[in-house]
């Protein structure tokens, strides 16, 4: 796997201390308060599972699974929900976990989505943003890396649902997708 890579963007001992910073800055914003954590599968698997053990305070999980992308690197534009909620969010303070922001397009989707189930607050945390590409106005609260305009893998990314398993974020080389 690692031949198919261009160049390691963030170790894993990057992704970790700012994980950790990250969970640090939920804990100390959510005190006494009743935070769910919502991981949109399967990118945030990674992400989610590491900034959930930095997270201090008493809070809940969940998820759910959409689909823009296909196998293609790009963004389809339709998104379709694959899996819903296991419960009700209303009064609760939610969290969305994501791997990356890129266009904006699925997430502005499932703020909108969410949005309507009358949670008390509703805001996301992307380990990735990918500001150039963006075609919505969607905001994180919460950042952990803005990356360049590269296609990126590895740590719960994927590329044709390969690479997830890689414990650092690399570049993918173009040849393996084009
Ligand atoms: P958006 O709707 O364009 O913001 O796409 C968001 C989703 O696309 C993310 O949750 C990822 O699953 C996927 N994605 C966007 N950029 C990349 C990338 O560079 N590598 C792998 N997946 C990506
Ligand atoms: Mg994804």
């Amino acid at each position: 796997m690692r031949e198919d890579i261009k160049e390691i963007l963030l170790t894993e001992e990057q992704l970790a201390q700012k994980i950790s910073e990250l969970g640090n800055d939920i804990s100390r914003d959510y005190a006494g308060r009743d935070l769910v954590l919502i991981g949109v599968l399967k990118g945030s698997v990674m992400f989610m599972s590491d900034l959930l053990k930095k997270i201090t305070i008493p809070c809940s999980m969940d998820f759910m699974a959409v689909s823009s992308y296909g196998n293609s690197t790009t963004s389809s534009g339709i998104v379709r929900i694959l899996k819903d909620l296991d419960f009700e969010i209303e009064g609760k303070d939610v969290l969305v976990v994501e791997d990356i922001i890129d266009s904006g397009v699925t997430l502005a989707y499932l703020v909108e989505y969410l949005n309507a189930r009358k949670a008390n607050s509703l805001e996301i945390a992307c380990l990735l943003d990918k500001p150039e590409r963006r075609k919505s106005n969607i905001r994180a609260k919460y950042i952990g890396f803005t990356v360049p305009d590269e296609f990126l893998v590895g740590f719960g990314l994927d590329y044709a649902e390969k690479y997830r398993n890689l414990p650092y974020i690399g570049i993918l080389k173009e040849e393996i997708y084009r």
